[in-house]
This record gives structure tokens, sequence and C-alpha cells, in this order.
């Protein structure tokens, strides 16, 4: 049965991270902005109400928030800003590999670390070059008794600042392309560099560093899953976090869209309010049809995992729908403002720069055609058996 409703459970869920967006995040979310500052306080504060980690299931201390609810916060804190909400969702990113590979005192240990305090974990995947394209990645991992030595550079890392630990992939095997890539379990040591916080167009509150791996021995059983199977777990992972990334987006874009509309009523040209030109109307219109539509790809692609589905297809439309869409509506918020939205005294100029990112991490929008593509033109039949009870 199709059917939209959400439970009351559900809804009180949102209610309560839409509060906590207006009252906790909007308020300085301008201000974190412009100074490209770690929002500290607010982040300790989500984590006290329970917006991080959500995730987490029960037996580790989380309150086992199901995909589909993770898209309810993610959409209220991409609407307060899409920064901090970023901030808040990475250890959703850096512990989905760990919820699917990884062995039970891992998991005991780690994914109760998060939830015992406010600590912050990172997903490494991205390289200077490798990118897009994951398996040309060159940090290693070899190895050496009962251990796993990694070395290499990992680049656009959210929290890596401030994570106590890392899920990081490296090659196990040269020769093997993506056959050859492991994912590990890395803790921060003196071993683990932090070189370089970049300074960013957009989501400027969040953190995004360079993390390098010098000699960095973990125990043999910080191997995530399979050995050489890192490739798929990444894949997997994704297929769980992009519809988060789409409720990140589908946030952006309804603010976007509540801050074009209220200026459209109020500002008048030609001896009426802009609302009454129908130039204007069909720009909101069409906001409105985008907004609407990217909510509703991100929910399905969010209730197919809840199903124990496979949402490759799913999660990669509504990926790039919503993150196209947001960097589109709120374009338009700012052709609305007309020159005032060009300047940074008004809302729109951040939230123009906050939605690009939408269309780059977690696989750009041209990489998410790549696999709606494939997925049309050469779907894969089998289904992975831990894609389908994770
Ligand atoms: N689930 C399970 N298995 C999958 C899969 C999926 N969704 N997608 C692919 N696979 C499997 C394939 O079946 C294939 O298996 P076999 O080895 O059995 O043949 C294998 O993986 C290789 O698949 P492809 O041939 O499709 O691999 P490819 O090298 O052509 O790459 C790609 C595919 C879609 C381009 C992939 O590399 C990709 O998604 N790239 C983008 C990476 C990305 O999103 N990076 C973002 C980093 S995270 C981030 O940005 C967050 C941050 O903190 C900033």
């Amino acid at each position: 049965m199709v059917d939209f409703t959400l439970t009351d459970e559900q809804k009180a869920l949102r209610e309560m991270a839409h509060e906590f967006a207006a009252k906790e995040i909007r308020p300085v979310a301008w201000e974190y902005d412009r100074d490209g500052t770690w929002p500290e306080a607010v982040l300790r504060k989500a984590w006290e109400v329970g917006l991080m980690n959500a995730h987490i299931p029960e037996q580790y201390g989380g309150p086992g928030a199901s995909y589909l609810e993770g898209a309810l916060i993610e959409e209220e804190l991409g609407w307060g800003c899409s920064g901090i909400g970023t901030s808040l969702a990475a250890n959703g990113l850096a512990t989905a590999p760990l919820g699917l590979g990884g062995g039970e005192e891992l998991k005991k240990r780690y994914l109760g670390m998060l939830t015992e305090a406010p600590l912050f974990a990172s997903f490494c995947l991205t390289e200077p070059d490798a990118g897009s394209d994951v398996s040309g990645m060159r940090t290693t991992a070899v190895k050496r008794g009962n251990t796993w030595v990694l070395n290499g550079s990992k680049c656009f890392i959210t929290n890596g600042s401030y994570a106590s630990f890392y899920t990081v992939y490296a090659k196990t095997d040269r020769d093997a392309g993506h056959r050859g890539i492991s994912c590990f379990l890395v803790p921060r040591d003196g071993t683990v560099t932090v070189d370089k916080k970049e300074d960013k167009m957009g989501q400027r509150a969040s953190n995004t560093a360079t993390i390098t791996f010098n000699e960095t021995a973990v125990p043999a059983g910080h191997l995530i899953g399979e050995e050489n199977k890192g490739f798929k777990l990444a894949m997997m992972t994704l297929d769980r976090t992009r519809p988060g990334v789409a409720a990140m987006a589908t946030g952006i874009a309804r603010a976007a869209f509540e801050f074009a509309t209220e200026y459209s009523k109020q500002r008048v040209q030609f001896g009426v309010p802009i609302a009454m030109h129908q130039a204007i109307q069909f720009i909101i219109a069409d906001m409105a049809t985008k907004v609407h539509l990217s909510r509703l790809a991100t929910w399905h692609s969010a209730v197919l995992l809840d199903q124990g589905r496979r949402n490759t297809i799913e999660s990669s439309h509504a990926k790039r729908f919503a993150a196209d869409a947001a960097m589109e509506v709120a374009t338009d918020a700012v052709q609305v403002y007309g020159g005032y939205g060009f300047i940074k005294d008004y809302p729109v100029e951040k939230l123009m720069r906050d939605a690009k990112i939408m269309q780059l991490y977690e696989g750009t929008s041209q990489i998410q055609r790549l696999v709606i593509a494939r997925e049309t033109l050469l779907p894969r039949r089998v289904m992975e058996p831990a894609a389908a009870t994770a």
C-alpha cells in the first residue's frame, strides 16, 4: 500500500527537529557561516536531545531511528543550516560501513563511544587523485603480524579535525582495482595527522580536513567486512546515506522557497507586492514543485531501505534530483530578492552557496546519473546477501 502518512511518533520527531533547528540553529547559522568556525555548542546540544547518531541501534545506546525518520530529521537540520546539519549527520556516514560489516566487538565499542559522549567520527574515502573514481585510491594497508599498517592521505573529510576515529578505505591488493580495497576502523592516534582545514564557499560551519596516515597500525580485528570487499561496502554505504543528503538538500530548497515566498509578499514594485506578478508566481510555483518532488523521492528511497530492499537507483534519483533542485531553488530565491539577494545582509545568498555542495559531495550529480544509467541499461540482478538484511 502506498501511504505517505507519518505516525504520531514520526510527526513528533519531525517537530522536535524543527524546533531545534528554529531555536538553536537558525539564530546562529549566519554567524557560523561568516566566521567558518566549528559550532561546538550547537552540536553538543543536538547530541543531548538525540539529534545526532539517530541511526545507531538501541543495543549500542542509540535510538535506532529508521531511514525515513533519519530523513525527517535531516530535512529539518538542512532547513536550519546545512553546514551545521552536515556536521551532525557525518557520524551516520562514518559508521554506516561499521553497521554493515563490523564485528560485534567493534560495533559495541565504537558505536557505544558515540552514544556515550558527544564525539565525532569521519568517513575517509576520497583522495586528492581519487574522487569520483574510487578504485583509483592510493592509500595502502599492509598486513604485518597481527596488525594492518596504513599509509596515505584522504581529503575533503567532513569533521576530520574533530574525529575520534575514522572508517578508512585502503588498497590491500594494489593490482586488483576495485576488488583490492578494504575498509578499516582507525582510532585517532599520534600517527594520524590532520593537515588542512578547507576554507569553503558554502557549508562553512562544517569542518572539512585532509587526514594523513603515516605507518598507522590497527589490530587485525579492525578490518570492517571482508578483505578486498571494501569497494562494495563503500557503495552500499552510499546507497544508505544518499537519502539523508537528499533530505538535507530538500531542507535547503524549502528554506530558500520560504524566504522567497515571504519576501515576494512584502516587496512592492510597480505599485503591488511582487507576488502579484505572474513572473514571480511562476518562479514560486516551480520552487514549490521541486521541494515537493525532492521530498517524495527522498522518502521513497529511505522507505525502501526500511523495507530491507535495495535502493541504489532510487537513492541516486533522490540525491541527484534534490541536489539539483536545491541549487535551482536557491538560485531562484536570489532572483526573487533581486539585487538584495546578492547582498550578505539578506539570507538567501548563503543558501545558494550551501546548495552547491549538495551537487558535489557523496557523489556528484554526474555520478548519480552514471549510476542511474547503469542501473537502467545494465541492472545488477543479483542482490548482495548483506544488502538484503542490512
Ligand atoms: N551496492 C553493492 N555493490 C555495488 C554497488 C552498490 N550500490 N555499486 C557497484 N557495486 C559493485 C558492482 O556490482 C561491481 O561488483 P563486481 O566486483 O562483482 O563486478 C563493483 O561494485 C564495481 O562496480 P562498478 O563497475 O560500477 O564500479 P566503478 O569503478 O565503475 O565505479 C561509481 C562506480 C558509481 C562511479 C563509484 O565509484 C562511485 O559511486 N563514485 C563516487 C564516489 C563518491 O560518492 N564519493 C563521495 C565520497 S563521501 C563524501 O563526499 C562525504 C564527505 O564527507 C565529504
